[in-house]
């Protein structure tokens, strides 16, 4: 009987927003894969992780035992952690990790406008990494995504009890991504040769304001919401009472406040460089997730 090949390419962050979609992606392209999940019981209803081919291993950003266990047999790997103070410790420990473990390409999920002199925190531990990578000696994809339209959803029950929806950005434009391109964006990343020592920036195909996108959801789901543009301190006091930790927090004010000076409107074309394909729209994003909007 033949053997079976075990998994060369390693998901972290398989359970998350952009994860659950290139696990889904490469399943959907019959490509083999290892996931990296912290809790088999947060793996266990994606249905995605039940593809043939895949492989599902525990593994802990914090504890670099099981990180040199899940990488082991690995060539190419996609990290992404969620953005805490700890991010920039976990991601150095997966990097070294991988290093020894003679892991070829790392595929690592940025941000747009990621800088180490930047005012915003995420920023500059995402240009860390990158250059923690580069020095490794392993070749790399860098993808840098604009503001994600799904994170529309962490307005839901304000959107759904009151209408509305917050944030401080004023009239500034920004270019929002769907995360469903950046997963194929990173799906073909890990497939292709071609995108080894690329670094895409990865927008949507348009850049609209805040009142804007309000006008646009307020058709999709047929009644009137409005966005309610609010202080920086509003919009902290607002993350800390709906559960956000403090770093995260500021960090997102720090988001928002390079938002409202325009710096994140530019319309990119890396979804089409890298997939070959045009960059899902707000339009298309909105239609989409509709019925989520409505009670
Ligand atoms: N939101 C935006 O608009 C935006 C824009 C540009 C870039 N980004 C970047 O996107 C990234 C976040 O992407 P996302 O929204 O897909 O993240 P997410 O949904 O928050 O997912 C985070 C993933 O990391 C896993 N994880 C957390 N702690 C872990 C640990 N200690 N060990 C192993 N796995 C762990 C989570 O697993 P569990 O299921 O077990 O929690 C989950 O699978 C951040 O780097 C952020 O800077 C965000």
């Amino acid at each position: 009987m033949p053997q079976s090949k075990s998994a060369s390419i390693l998901i972290t962050g398989a359970t998350g927003n952009i994860g659950k979609e290139l696990t889904k992606y490469l399943a959907s392209k019959g490509i083999p894969f290892r996931a990296m999940v912290r809790s088999m019981d947060h793996a266990k209803d994606l249905e995605s992780l039940t593809f043939p081919g895949t492989e599902v291993v525990l593994g802990d950003f914090n504890d670099t035992v099981s990180l040199e266990n899940a990488l082991k047999g690995i060539e190419k790997a996609f990290l992404l952690t969620n953005s805490s103070e700890l991010a920039e410790q976990q991601q150095t420990a997966f990097v070294n990790a991988a290093a020894r473990a003679g892991v070829k390409h790392i595929v690592k999920l940025s941000q747009w406008a990621a800088d180490v002199n930047s005012t915003v925190r995420f920023l500059r531990y995402h240009a860390v990494i990158e250059n923690l990578i580069k020095e490794s000696g392993m070749t790399y994809t860098f993808l840098r995504p604009n503001l994600f339209m799904q994170g529309l959803l962490g307005f839901r029950e304000t959107i759904i009890k009151q209408n509305q929806f917050f944030g401080a950005i004023g009239d500034a434009k920004i270019s929002m991504i769907d995360t469903r391109d950046i997963a194929a964006v990173a799906g073909e990343a890990l497939s292709f040769a071609a995108h080894e020592g690329k670094t895409y920036d990865l927008t949507g195909p348009e850049s609209l304001t805040h009142n804007q996108m309000a006008e646009k959801l307020s058709v999709a789901v047929g009644r009137k919401i409005e966005f309610i543009n609010i202080t920086p301190k509003a919009l902290k006091q607002t993350l800390l009472h709906v559960g956000f930790p403090e770093w995260q927090a500021e960090g997102l004010v720090e988001d928002y406040a390079h938002y409202k000076l325009g710096e994140a409107a530019e319309v990119k074309s890396g979804v089409k460089e890298a997939t070959g394909n045009e960059a899902r729209g707000f339009d298309n994003f909105i239609n989409d997730y509709a019925s989520l909007f409505s009670a």
